[in-house]
């Protein structure tokens, strides 16, 4: 009988994350993307892109979107990505994502997309108010990940959809085309230790930079006088903080403010509540997170605000990693162009 699966993909491994500048950078994205590719480029080559072509599906001022682009390429780089070993750049800068993007509408299916719970979420009742852009966005992810024949992608939960959405593009793809193997199934990367850091204003949300209270998260460039502040107006709960992990169950405001710290102290949440359990959040526990919050972002948003002190080197740093995407991604492209049957074959 002849294998009926199709061929394993058989290239190199390779790592593609996108983070939109449509906002700060937050406690949530450091601990859960940022710590996670610094981590992830000595193992593979990675690809840490800025994703403004993303950004647009929803309205953003022009001045604005430039200064976040180098916004979030100072993050990366204060975060500790380096530029020898990391490709950075702003997906505008590699115009082979919008072609492949294109191609790929055409084997996406339009029931896929309807399935999508982000884009529902996002416009609500006024579906035909929302840009066409914001309903294929997900096409575009997988075009920027398939550019490259990424075969990992750090990602959080909410991203998960998109990521299968990217695995069905490719092996329909594959399939229809006659390429078994061509593009690869890319995998998630768990996140790292802050994955699901929760709104302090709302244990039952994500911390978001789309939240329209500031109150709600820790920004990368917040001074130590507003974290403090934002610690202290956290909110919890009128118990104290109970003795055992089982006790944070249904008290998702005292089960986040546990878990940012366990996170940022490298314990577990039963070892933070060793120390705190039995004691009213204010007593020890806040002042204690708060110091800890500082010590650990105090010199990333110093190095942020270094690089952002010096838009010229990050507008260096940038150029040289779109030239590095394009130089990668233009055979990947070529061949798909022949594949497809474009002229001149
Ligand atoms: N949709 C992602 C988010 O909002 C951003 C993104 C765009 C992305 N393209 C990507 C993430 C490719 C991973 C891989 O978080």
């Amino acid at each position: 009988m002849t294998d009926q699966r199709p061929a394993a993909y058989a290239g190199p491994k390779r790592v593609f994350s996108g983070v939109q500048p449509s906002g700060d950078l937050h406690l949530g994205n450091y601990l859960g993307a940022l710590v996670k590719f610094v981590a992830l480029q000595d193992e593979m080559e990675g690809l840490y892109c800025v994703v403004d072509q993303h950004a647009i599906t929803q309205w953003q001022e022009p001045a604005k979107l430039t200064a976040q682009t180098r916004e979030i390429a100072a993050a990366y780089l204060a975060a500790g990505l380096d530029p020898a070993k990391a490709i950075i750049f702003p997906q505008s800068a590699v115009p082979q994502h919008t072609e492949l993007a294109w191609i790929f509408q055409c084997v996406a299916r339009v029931g896929w997309l309807d399935r999508m719970t982000q884009f529902k979420d996002k416009v609500g009742k006024h579906k035909e108010r929302a840009s066409v852009g914001l309903y294929t966005y997900p096409v575009l992810q997988a075009a920027d990940i398939l550019l490259y024949k990424a075969t990992h992608v750090p990602v959080g939960e909410d991203q998960m959809q998109h990521l299968e959405l990217t695995r069905d593009i490719a092996a329909k793809f594959n399939h229809d085309f006659d390429a078994p193997g061509f593009f690869p199934l890319a995998q998630p990367v768990a996140e790292g230790p802050g994955a699901r850091i929760m709104s302090l204003r709302d244990g039952g949300a994500k911390m978001s930079k789309s939240d329209s209270s500031d109150q709600s998260r820790i920004n990368l460039t917040d001074d130590a006088d507003a974290i403090a502040a934002k610690i202290r107006k956290a909110k919890t709960d009128a118990e104290p903080l109970p003795q055992t992990v089982e006790g944070l169950a249904g008290r998702p405001e005292a089960d986040n403010l546990v878990g940012i710290f366990a996170a940022l102290s490298g314990q577990t949440k039963a070892q933070v509540l060793e120390t705190f359990g039995g004691q009213g959040f204010g007593q020890n526990f806040k002042p204690a997170l708060a110091d800890l919050l500082i010590a650990r972002l105090a010199p990333v948003s110093a190095r942020m605000r270094g690089f952002l002190a010096d838009p010229g080197q990050i507008d260096q740093i940038l150029a040289d990693g779109a030239e590095r995407a394009r130089a990668l991604a233009e055979p990947v492209l070529t061949e798909t162009r022949r594949i497809v049957g474009f002229w001149p074959g």
